[in-house]
């Protein structure tokens, strides 16, 4: 039995299954809104999603307005500048329609709305001080479980780093699963924003925060992508695998909120924030050298993955079953592509000192973490991938 306390909280509304977009429309009525703004970015505008939301939306008889100019893992500066073009519209409900970039933004322009302050105001936990309009997020990816988060991620160019804004205010009033929106995501991004998903739910688990409600979420999530991502990245019209996607990143992110991730994302910021390395593949290229630096300390832990992910592991032990956990782990990067070497985006031995100098200043997720991580043990880590 556990002796923590925990608690958690989610969306105030999830509506899921194959078509239930068409829903938005008998949805949006309980916010007695009469102006909505739909938030997204130019890659997804492209796929025509956000067009058919907002002639769902219209045709409930509520207004629209398009913001489809969201950056990839937005700098923080983007939100003011994104606040100052749409404050006039009168905007009663934003809703986001993307990935994670999208979805962050729309929390953080929400709460922009209703705070006079800039973003940089937000940085933090629990910063926001008044509650944010309401939200709608749709994902598009299966993979950063932010429509279920309380947490906002930008970019700090200034400083080369990303870093996570936490507010009670960012969870939203209505989620919206819909597989069929994620399945013409390309098979790279598939496999980055998928294991995204996967890495949420495996670092909530061995996160020194876990607890029986973060387990639940996090053993279940690995399961469905464990057993999926393979046949998503190959076949992405499979929509039953990508429906097993989208439920597990929706879980990962159930999983994240209980628990913490840990390590992998605390030295993925860097390369984020730094070298432009997109989250998923940032955070895919760290998974395999933290979990060997982990491995003694979360062996029992990796032999529960291993059984979540139906692996057989050719014997019945603690050890066996947590080495063929690590094995899985390794194979997972491989068949899906991602690179494992930094140097593909640019890192050098010369940028090894400044990674593990900002990464160790992730405190709020290194803590999380079940074995501690001194800067010398960052940059070790950091040098298994040059
Ligand atoms: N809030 C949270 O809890 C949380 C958790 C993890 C990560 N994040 C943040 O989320 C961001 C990353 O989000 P992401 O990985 O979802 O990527 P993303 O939102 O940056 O999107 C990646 C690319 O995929 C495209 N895309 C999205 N859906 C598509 C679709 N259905 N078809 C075709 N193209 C599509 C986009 O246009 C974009 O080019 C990062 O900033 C990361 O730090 C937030
Ligand atoms: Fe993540």
């Amino acid at each position: 039995m556990t002796t923590k306390v925990y608690s958690f909280y989610t969306a105030g509304r999830i509506i899921g299954g194959p078509g239930s977009i068409k829903e938005i429309g008998q949805h949006l009525s309980a916010f007695e809104a009469s102006r909505a703004l739909i938030v997204t970015d130019p890659g997804v505008a492209k796929t025509g999603i956000p067009d058919r939301v907002r002639q769902l939306v219209e045709d409930s008889g509520v207004k629209t307005g398009l913001l489809s100019e969201v950056m990839a893992e937005p700098p923080i500066n983007q939100v003011d500048e994104l606040y100052e073009r749409v404050r006039s519209g009168d905007y009663e409900v934003l809703i986001g329609v993307g990935g994670g970039s999208s979805l962050d933004m729309t929390k953080l322009l929400a709460a922009r709305m209703t705070n006079d302050c800039s973003v940089s105001e937000f940085l933090g936990t629990e910063k926001v001080k008044k509650p944010a309009l309401p939200t709608v997020l749709i994902p598009t990816t299966a993979g950063t479980g932010s429509e279920v988060t309380p947490n906002a991620i930008v970019t700090l160019p200034d400083q080369e780093l990303k870093v996570g804004i936490v507010s009670k205010y960012f969870l939203p009033d209505l989620v919206i699963l819909d597989v069929e929106l994620t399945a013409g995501l390309p098979p790279k991004l598939t496999a980055s924003t998928g294991m995204d998903a996967f890495i949420h739910s495996l670092e909530s688990f061995i996160s020194t925060k876990a607890n029986p409600l973060s387990d639940t979420f996090a053993l279940r999530s690995m399961r469905l992508i464990g057993r999926s991502i393979r046949k998503a990245f190959s076949h992405g019209d499979d929509l039953e695998a990508r429906h097993a996607m989208l439920i597990g990143s929706t879980l990962g992110g159930m999983a994240l909120t209980a628990a913490g991730t840990a390590a992998v994302h605390a030295l993925a910021y860097p390369l984020g924030g730094k070298f432009a390395v997109p989250h998923g593949v940032a955070n895919s290229m760290l998974l395999v050298p933290v979990m060997e630096y982990n491995f003694d300390a979360i062996k029992p832990r990796l032999a529960e993955v291993a059984d979540a992910m139906g692996i057989d592991a050719g014997g019945r032990t603690t050890d066996s079953r947590a080495k063929a956990a690590m094995e899985e782990l390794r194979a997972l990067v491989k068949d899906l592509e991602i690179p494992s070497n930094m140097s593909v985006f640019g890192v050098t031995e010369g940028d090894l000192d400044f990674l593990a100098e900002a990464a160790s200043k992730v405190t709020r997720l290194l803590g999380n973490n079940p074995k501690k991580m001194s800067v010398e043990d960052i940059r070790e880590v950091y040098g298994k991938l040059l």
